[in-house]
């Protein structure tokens, strides 16, 4: 009763931020979001009736108390819908630094969701793969389709699911990744979203949502990178001021995040086709095209202040790998 999974981190081009439903985590909001070939989680699940608890532990490196206590109860979901009582050991290993917005959960979560029901001996579909996921880590359930997915937000547990919009193969575009800052961001996004609704400006970004939607889904189609990364911008921009504004108001942004955004904008205008986008944290995601990635990549690593770059192509979703942790 033992698997492995490696699941990717994505990145959203419109954005979750906020709930309807805590415990369920269904989102205010669709979100849309690429798979990342360059940061993903690698998780061993064992159940066995010789274990006496459960054992989670991140290879190099340290889970806190609160993160093996969530990693608990996405095993009992998973234990409960498989009908096992056993306890379970949990080896992860990270390829990026965690905690630093680069969506070590999203990875993380959806590595495990898939580890633990193929060690259970529990074939689920991937439309319920992605609710198990989501119960962990709302993002998470991006994770597990191929390349370009769609999280609707649906009303109930079973129909707020992810799928696939197009595959990683559709489109050669670069997320460059430009760490600045790889501790642990101060308030988790969980927290963060928890007072979403003090914001005044919710209801207008939640009103725009949908048009933004259509854009990036017509962009994706028409292989139309000045639209798609316009309406990520904007998106980025627009999550990120309501975060501000929010009581008490988040700050995830430091003084590198802000050059960042700035010179690319600056490389925009000379006419290079380049955007950004950032999430809970002050790590600036580059996009560009293929085409473009040698260029990019010369003009970021020439900035000051960043501590490493990683580079992301379109990337398949979590999927069983033979290679055991343990
Ligand atoms: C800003 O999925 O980490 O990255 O459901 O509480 O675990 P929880 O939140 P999480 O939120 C991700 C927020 C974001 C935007 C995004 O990825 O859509």
């Amino acid at each position: 009763m033992k698997a492995t999974a490696v699941a990717p981190a994505n990145i959203a081009f419109i954005k979750y931020w906020g709930k309807t439903d805590e415990e369920l985590r269904l989102p205010l909001n669709d979100s849309l979001s690429m798979n990342l070939s360059g940061s993903y989680t690698t998780t061993t699940v064992e159940f066995s009736p010789a274990f006496t608890a459960d054992d989670t532990r991140l290879v190099d490196g340290e889970f806190s108390q609160r993160e093996i206590l969530r990693v608990g109860d996405a095993l009992d979901e998973i234990r409960a819908k498989a009908g096992i009582r056993l306890h379970a050991r949990v080896y992860t290993k990270n390829s990026f630094p965690k905690g630093a917005g680069a969506a070590a959960s999203a990875s993380g979560f959806a590595a495990l969701t898939v580890a633990a029901f193929a060690a259970a001996g529990c074939k689920l579909s991937q439309k319920e793969l992605t609710i198990f996921a989501r119960l962990g880590s709302g993002s998470a359930c991006r994770s597990i389709p191929d390349g370009f997915v769609l999280w609707e937000k649906g009303t109930t547990s079973d129909d707020s699911f992810a799928y696939s919009l197009c595959p990683h193969t559709h489109w050669d575009i670069r997320d460059i990744l430009v760490i600045v800052d790889s501790r642990m961001k101060k308030v988790s996004t969980t927290d963060g979203m928890k007072t979403v609704s003090t914001s005044p400006l919710l209801a207008a970004r939640l009103k725009a949502i949908p048009a933004r939607m259509e854009g990036i889904k017509q962009a994706l189609a028409q292989k139309d990178f000045a639209r798609l990364g316009e309406i990520a911008e904007e998106d980025c921009l627009d999550m990120h001021r309501v975060m501000q504004t929010q009581a008490p108001p988040l700050q995830y942004w430091n003084d590198s995040t802000r050059m960042i955004m700035d010179a690319v904008k600056t490389w925009r205008k000379a006419g290079l086709p380049v955007y950004f986008t950032v999430d809970a944290g002050s790590n600036v995601h580059v996009l560009c095209e293929g085409r473009d990635e040698g260029h990019v990549l010369e003009k970021v690593r020439a900035l000051a202040g960043i501590e490493s770059v990683i580079l992301n192509k379109p990337a398949p979703g979590a999927h069983r790998i033979d290679n055991h942790l343990f």
